[in-house]
């Protein structure tokens, strides 16, 4: 989704540091850009229609930058509806995160005297400023105009040498630097300056100048002491190093990801256990890959803790709120912690009087604030559209929680080493070569089925989702037994059948599927720790017990790497997806 970065301080720079930090947040997906430099008491603006690229900004010198990435909701991609959007006067600009509800209300009262210039819900706010400015200062005027709009927006504003920021809905993080001061959508676009930051809360205001950065309470204007947190994420993590692609290094980050986990988090596991053991019904939710976890959290805990916790998808936990009562436990994943759909499911567990707890990767994210109880993956920036590491991060956390609430805490710790010498195992060059070749084989197809059964149907449908994400090949993920329902009609000779075939009770029942598809000439690709006669093709997994559904997982991110390389897309940015989805 959209996103801002803006820069004020001791630098002359401020367009190049601005441009910079919007590279940083392209992953965020966006369909167009724009700068706003302050020089001379004039704004001198560049924006443009498509990605960044290489693109350089021919901007004066200036100590104040804000920029923006927009990914279109009013309006179509074009120059006109990029921002920063000016006022009539050209003194302020104005760039914005979130959807205006009332914008046609009041846009219809602003157009008697001002010229829009967008098609944008945007706009009306920067004439809203422009209008209680003649009254207020800048700070002021923000707050009051920011008042007028319906919806959850999180808006920064530059005029003169200030930056002035409101927030109600999209997340908001400002950094200190020395002399140097800056505010961003995504604190890994701050990283390289500094790693000293707050995050805004919804209802709050800041303004920035070269002094500093103050905070205010939005309703009432009184000033607030930033909470200012360190980060501990590295600068290079954040970067490719020698990676082509975020995909695959952030798929290769991943045996040292669990290994962290193994080592930090046993007495928040012990707590989460017992957050759970305490609830009297506990749901798991999330939205696309992390909604693929907490199905495979509803089989863990069914498998290894005996304990019923229900899967929900986040846009449609809304609907089963009539299970909620304050004896809920609400237990929410999500890699950034700024999905809508989640952050609406736990303000209406909230509403409820439910407890909420949450997996997320975003230390201050706005999942992160609300919950009352909250596990960091401590997967580091996931810079790749498509979710890898936090993925397995998730499932890690969410088997040692289920082994411990079963008493088998120490058998889960070791399970999960076992896992993560066998990723080392199948990321090293035989297994990941030969996974390569079965893309190059396949890359051209139409379909791709995957069949699971048991804690491999969410493997399944996530092995899915990553082929369609990236490869824009069509994949179906399904649970194996549902194949004679249905599915098994579009088998036709060569269809590739990928097939997850791990060393517990589902194996007998999942080869039959592959013999039925086999039958109608499907090209079956087994995933299995043993080779079977069924199989045209096999990628050797060995049997870690639950702990396969992680390894699992990796080969169908692989898998989904290479079929997206070799059919020359682009893995890190797919078409129309953003990183985070914080719009309905
Ligand atoms: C994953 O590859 C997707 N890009 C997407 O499904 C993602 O997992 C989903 O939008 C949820 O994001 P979150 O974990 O940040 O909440």
């Amino acid at each position: 989704m959209c996103g801002i970065f803006g820069y004020v301080g001791k630098k002359n720079n401020a367009a190049e540091i601005v441009l910079e930090g919007l590279k940083r947040l392209e992953y965020r997906g966006y369909d167009s850009w724009g700068v706003v430099v302050e020089d001379k008491a004039c704004l001198r603006v560049e924006r443009k229609a498509g990605k960044i690229g290489e693109a350089k900004v021919s901007l004066p010198s200036s100590h104040v930058g804000l920029g923006h990435t927009r990914w279109a909701t009013h309006g179509g991609v074009t120059v006109q509806n990029s921002h920063p959007h000016l006022d009539c006067t050209e003194t302020i600009a104005l760039v914005h995160n979130g959807i205006v509800e009332n914008f046609s209300e009041l846009k219809k009262e602003l157009k008697e005297k001002h010229r829009f210039t967008s098609e944008t819900d945007t706009e009306v706010i920067v004439h809203l400023l422009e209008d209680l400015i003649q009254t207020k200062n800048f700070s002021e005027a923000m707050r009051e105009a920011f008042k007028k709009l319906i919806g959850l927006n999180a808006v920064v504003s530059l005029k003169g040498n200030q930056l002035v920021v409101a927030k109600n809905g999209s997340p908001i993080v400002l950094g200190f630097g020395e002399g140097e001061f800056f505010v961003s959508s995504d604190a890994s676009a701050i990283l390289p300056y500094t790693k000293n930051v707050a995050f805004l809360e919804d209802n709050q205001a800041a303004v920035l100048d070269a002094s500093g950065i103050k905070v205010f309470n939005l309703s009432t204007g009184v000033e607030i002491e930033p909470k200012t947190q360190k980060l501990d994420w590295e600068p290079e993590s954040a970067e490719l190093g020698n990676f082509p692609h975020f995909m695959v290094k952030e798929i290769y980050e991943q045996p040292k990801i669990l290994e962290g986990i193994i080592k930090t988090s046993s007495r928040q596991v012990e707590e989460l256990a017992d957050f759970i053991r305490s609830s009297y019904g506990a749901f798991l939710v999330g939205c696309g890959t992390a909604a693929h976890a907490a199905l495979t959290g509803q089989y863990l805990f069914s498998r290894i803790a005996k304990r019923h916790v229900n899967f929900n998808v986040g846009s449609e936990f809304g609907y089963l709120e009539h299970f909620l009562t304050p004896r809920s436990l609400v237990v929410a994943l999500s890699q950034s912690g700024e999905t809508i759909d989640i952050i609406d499911s736990i303000k209406l567990a909230l509403e409820k009087g439910a407890k909420v707890a949450s997996l997320t990767n975003v230390l201050g994210s706005t999942l992160y604030r609300m919950s009352d109880y909250k596990i960091l993956l401590g997967a580091g920036p996931e810079k790749s559209v498509c979710a890898t590491k936090s993925f397995t991060a998730k499932i890690a956390l969410l088997f040692l929680i289920a082994s411990q609430l079963s008493g088998t805490g120490k058998e889960g710790v070791r399970i999960l080493e076992q896992t993560v010498r066998e990723i080392k195992r199948l990321l090293d060059k035989e297994t990941v070569e030969k996974i390569e070749k079965l893309a190059e084989k396949i890359k051209d197809k139409n379909h791709i089925y995957i069949v699971g059964r048991g804690l491999s149907y969410p493997v399944s449908m996530e092995a899915a989702l990553k082929i369609k994400e990236v490869s824009y090949i069509h994949a179906e993920g399904f649970p194996g037994g549902e194949l004679k329902h249905g599915v098994i009609a579009l088998i036709e000779p060569e269809t590739p059948c990928l097939v997850f075939a791990p060393n517990d009770e589902t194996y007998g029942g999942i080869i039959s599927g592959a013999m039925e598809m086999k039958a109608r000439g499907g090209h079956i690709i087994g995933v299995s720790f043993k080779d079977a006669d069924v199989f045209d093709d096999w990628i050797k997994v060995e049997d870690t017990g639950d702990g396969t559904a992680i390894t699992n997982s990796i080969v169908g991110q692989l898998l989904a790497y290479f079929l997206a390389v070799k059919r020359k897309c682009d893995p890190d940015k797919p078409r129309n997806l953003a990183k985070s989805v914080t719009v309905k």
